[in-house]
């Protein structure tokens, strides 16, 4: 099948290059002259495992093209994927306003009959609001049929969920755009499941805010469980071995950030807002998302008294691992605070320094070497998981630091490890190892 694909963000380009390397014919647009210039040159311009060697290939193989012509684009296409994107607005709604312009532009350029599917997040009603633009704009002649196709992609493992994902949902009132689908989608051998267009556009906002809510849930157990001295690693995986929990997104940890989870909470806080149905559970999570956020700037003033002056190791700048992404990342909360307490800070991470310095700037040092960050640190705060922390030779702290005092807001060690080391190690919800005593004054 002929495929377009409209953008080349994250969830774009992995759809335009697995589309390719299933098979199709795929051109992927995009409106930025220097980004799809970089594309055909084989490099993506942003950190994905997997995405770049599938992207050479199919783009020597032939079976991949990228444009900035939306007449090479669109004209001849069976299937065009809508992935541009739906940043927030001040007030948490979606801006959609990039999916109505590709809309309008694929409305003037089609010259065939063509499934229009949108795989961007998009509030419940878009593609209805879709449908009717076609109405108007396109050709009277040619036939659009809209479907929605939510993503599932998780950035670090994009490549992998979608050729291994859970689920294909579709979204559509027309057999015949089901079954062009279904086709489509067959090979990958993942369960397709078929509903209506607005149920489709529910299942995506449902499912990452149902994901964020298990984060923030146990992250709340996570801090009872400081108070009344259980453990919640133990507690986590006790919960988990019950099939009907699970064990997946059960992580205690700093709280949730990355492009989606944020944004996508927000987003169904006013969509159920709009139809006064106020999501308080909702609303409670992002809550909860937000102090967790914070949790050990606190802890962290508490043990010192003040962090005027203190030099601080950030390890890690990335959202989560495996991303150079920073956006929403609890780092750049850890480092507005501990900014404002007057702090002094060195951020480790192996990919997302040029990102953060794009967005933070020159007011913190950065390094992509950990024991460089750690050099004569007051304190460290681990604010991503990376193997590359996580795998960190103990002894490295006290080799390096000038208190080897430890925040850990990944629980990146085991407590058990850490009890051999002289350090003062505070994680998420387990108790303080407090082998070095500190002094205030320090
Ligand atoms: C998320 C969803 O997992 C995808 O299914 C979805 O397609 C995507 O959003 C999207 O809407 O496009 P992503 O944001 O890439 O994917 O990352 P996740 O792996 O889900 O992690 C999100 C955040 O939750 C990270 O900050 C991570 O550190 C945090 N997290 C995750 C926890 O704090 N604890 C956990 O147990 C799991």
């Amino acid at each position: 099948m002929k495929i377009t694909v409209a953008g080349a963000g994250n969830v774009g380009l992995v759809t335009a290059v697995c589309f390719a390397e299933a098979g199709h014919q795929v051109t992927c647009l995009d409106t930025q002259k220097e980004k799809i210039e970089m594309l055909e040159k084989g490099h993506i311009p942003f950190f994905e495992p997997g995405l770049e060697p599938l992207l050479e290939k199919n783009l020597l193989n032939g079976q991949l093209c990228f444009t900035t012509n939306p007449n090479q684009a669109y004209s001849e296409a069976d299937i065009i994927f809508i992935a541009v994107g739906t940043p927030e607005k001040k007030d948490g709604a979606v801006d959609v306003s990039y999916i109505y312009a590709a809309v309008y532009t694929i409305a003037n350029t089609i010259q065939k009959d063509v499934i229009v599917c949108t795989k961007s997040t998009v509030p419940v009603g878009t593609n209805d609001t879709i449908k009717q633009i076609f109405q108007q704009r396109k050709p009277r002649h040619i036939k659009v049929d809209v479907v929605s196709n939510p993503e599932f992609l998780r950035e670090g493992s994009a490549v992998m969920d979608f050729f291994l994902g859970d689920r294909i949902v579709i979204g559509t009132d027309n057999p015949k755009a089901a079954s062009i689908m279904e086709q489509l989608y067959l090979p990958l051998k993942i369960p397709i499941l078929f509903t209506d267009i607005r149920s489709a556009e529910m299942i995506k906002y449902a499912s990452n805010a149902f994901l964020a809510t298990k984060i923030s849930f146990i992250n709340e157990i996570s801090n009872i469980c400081d108070k009344v001295g259980a453990n919640i690693e133990e507690v986590s995986y006790g919960m988990g071995m019950d099939k009907r929990i699970g064990t997946s997104n059960l992580q205690a940890g700093i709280g949730y950030g990355g492009s989606c989870f944020p944004k996508d909470t927000k987003a169904l806080v006013q969509l159920a807002g709009n139809v006064h149905h106020p999501f308080e559970l909702l609303e409670s999570v992002i809550k909860v998302n937000q102090h967790q956020h914070s949790l050990l700037v606190s802890k962290a003033k508490e043990m010192f008294g003040s962090l005027k002056g203190k030099k601080a190791a950030l390890l890690g700048l990335a959202f989560k691992p495996e991303t150079d992404d920073i956006r929403e990342a609890v780092s750049l909360t850890i480092i507005k605070e501990l900014l404002e307490e007057g702090s002094i800070i060195t951020a480790y991470d192996p990919i997302a320094v040029p990102n953060a310095h794009k967005v933070i700037g020159n007011s913190i040092e950065y390094t992509t070497n950990i024991r460089q960050a750690l050099k004569g640190a007051d304190f460290a705060v681990i604010a991503t998981e990376w193997d590359q922390i996580k795998h960190l030779s103990l002894d490295t702290y006290a080799a390096y630091m000038k208190e080897p005092i430890v925040f850990d807001g990944r629980n990146c060690y085991s407590l058990k490890d850490m009890e051999r080391y002289p350090i003062t190690y505070v994680s998420i919800g387990r108790p303080t190892i407090a082998n070095v005593k500190h002094s205030p004054q320090h």
